[in-house]
């Protein structure tokens, strides 16, 4: 029988009164069985981090910077084991899980340093009148606890980006990880406390978004729900979360442009690695490409070329490029919408087809803007390559989405460059380089149906902070 992994409620591990199963997406073997919490246990959660805020608000600044050094020192020593389990729940590839490892570490230090660099600012309270002869300053306070919904694809990484500077800033969490890849957030809820975290800082509980997530997204007690994941489910929090913050981070169709003057040989394996890494479950995966036409076929030619040089298979391998997709039904509905794009007229030039739970690496080319592989987020190895016949046509199709995360170009041209990251409606525009670009001390939100808000350390700790103005009055 499979091991039951507790909750984590108020710094002890509690035994759940339900479970599910949790299957490798890989092999559909039972892995464990994870907690399906119940009304009372999320009460309880949330309770426990209610608690905490005090313990939390009263740690120094250094105090708060040393147990996030302390936890990415264990996570360091730890590496192997954290990057086996990403690769076991997720089915992500291990070297590519091992990089993921490796950015959590560093996302933890930026967290850390944040910790020491909480400023306000003074102001010059003498520039309107009346204001002579006094101080005004602003404090940056926690604001209290924070709800942290997270995805299946970064298991540790997305987790470490509202974790850390939750700590950073001195809030309590309670945490529902994605009940596809749970195991990441109860092994850094037992590295926290080995850290030293203070019991109830930090509260891991798993279950459906119907009962837990509404929950906490409901509960007066809760004061920010900082979400990663579909926009349906980001606009459902965003309509339940009332006067919370709320940080909304919602996915893309990420695109790519390709202007006349690129070294296709320096940029193809990047491109491949942009739409194929960890299967294309990532918000900024390289989903559509514009290529002007005059070099189009050749671009095509390289781009499915070094596509089929990638290796399908067991995610634990060290060879493996590509692995299962999170679910069957997932499997079914990429493919599902590649047969759609054919139905239409669009060219498969390779994949489409599957091996278990594999979809393997699709190239589609002459896709109508309409069809899901191009408007939907495909979140599946799946990559839309056409031609364009200028760098002007190709910002308008890049734009033409209700998505708008990041973007990229190559380019020679400044000018065209710097048009395009005028003109490009997303949060972030890659010049030379793909979309997928992302490390994590760097500003990371979209416009449009793809969030608001910003996350990258800094940028979550002005989120998850409260100004407050003082002044002193010395007349
Ligand atoms: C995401 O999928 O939103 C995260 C991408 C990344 O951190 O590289």
């Amino acid at each position: 029988m499979a091991v039951k992994q507790p909750l984590f409620i108020g710094g002890e591990w509690k035994e759940a009164n339900e479970y599910d199963e949790l299957r490798s997406p890989y092999s559909s073997e039972v892995i464990t069985e994870i907690p399906k919490a119940t009304s009372e246990e999320t009460e309880a959660a949330i309770q426990a981090a209610e608690n905490a805020q005090e313990e939390m608000q009263q740690l120094s600044a250094h105090e708060r910077s040393n147990i996030l050094i302390k936890l990415s020192t264990l996570l360091q020593e730890n590496r192997e084991k954290a990057a086996e389990l990403i690769a076991k729940e997720a089915a992500k590839p291990i070297a590519t899980a091992r990089g993921e490892v490796d950015r959590t570490i560093q996302t933890y230090v930026f967290a850390s340093q944040e910790a020491n660099q909480l400023y306000g600012e003074t102001l010059p309270m003498d520039a309107a009148p009346g204001g002579e002869r006094r101080l005004g300053y602003t404090v940056l306070e926690p604001l209290g606890t924070i709800g942290a919904i997270t995805p299946f694809n970064f298991p540790m990484n997305l987790v470490a980006h509202k974790v850390g500077p939750a700590i950073a800033t001195g809030n309590t969490i309670v945490l529902k990880p994605a009940s596809q890849t749970p195991l990441s957030s109860f092994f850094l809820a037992e590295l926290l406390q080995e850290a030293g975290l203070p019991d109830g800082a930090i509260n891991v509980i798993t279950g459906s978004g119907r009962t837990v997530g509404n929950q906490i997204v409901t509960d007066e007690r809760v004061n920010m729900i900082t979400f990663t994941g579909s926009p349906e489910v980001g606009k459902e929090i965003r309509s339940k979360a009332g006067l919370k913050k709320t940080v909304l981070e919602l996915g893309s169709n990420s695109a790519l442009i390709v202007d006349e003057d690129v070294d296709l040989d320096n940029i193809i394996s990047r491109c491949v690695q942009g739409a194929f890494t960890f299967q294309g479950q990532v918000c900024i995966s390289l989903q559509r490409i514009y290529v002007h036409e005059s070099i189009y076929d050749t671009f095509l030619e390289k781009f499915v070329e070094e596509t089929k040089t990638l290796t399908a298979g067991d995610p634990l391998e060290e060879t493996t490029n590509v692995s299962a997709l999170i679910s069957e039904s997932d499997v079914e509905r990429a493919l599902s919408w590649v047969q759609e794009a054919e139905n239409e007229g669009a060219k498969v030039v390779t994949g489409a087809s599957k091996q278990g739970n594999i979809v393997m690496p699709t190239v589609i080319t002459n896709v109508a803007p309409h069809l899901k592989v191009s408007c939907n987020e495909v979140f599946a190895p799946i990559v839309t390559i056409d031609p364009v016949s200028s760098v002007d046509e190709a910002i308008d199709k890049v734009n033409d989405s209700r998505f708008g995360l990041q973007a990229g170009i190559y380019t020679g041209d400044i000018q065209k460059a710097m048009k395009a990251s005028d003109q490009l409606e997303v949060g972030g525009v890659m010049i030379n380089d793909i979309p997928t670009f992302r490390v994590d001390h760097m500003p990371y939100g979209g416009v449009k149906e793809s969030g608001t808000g910003r996350e990258g350390i800094r940028y979550s700790v002005k989120e998850m902070t409260e100004m407050k103005f003082v002044m002193v009055n010395n007349n």
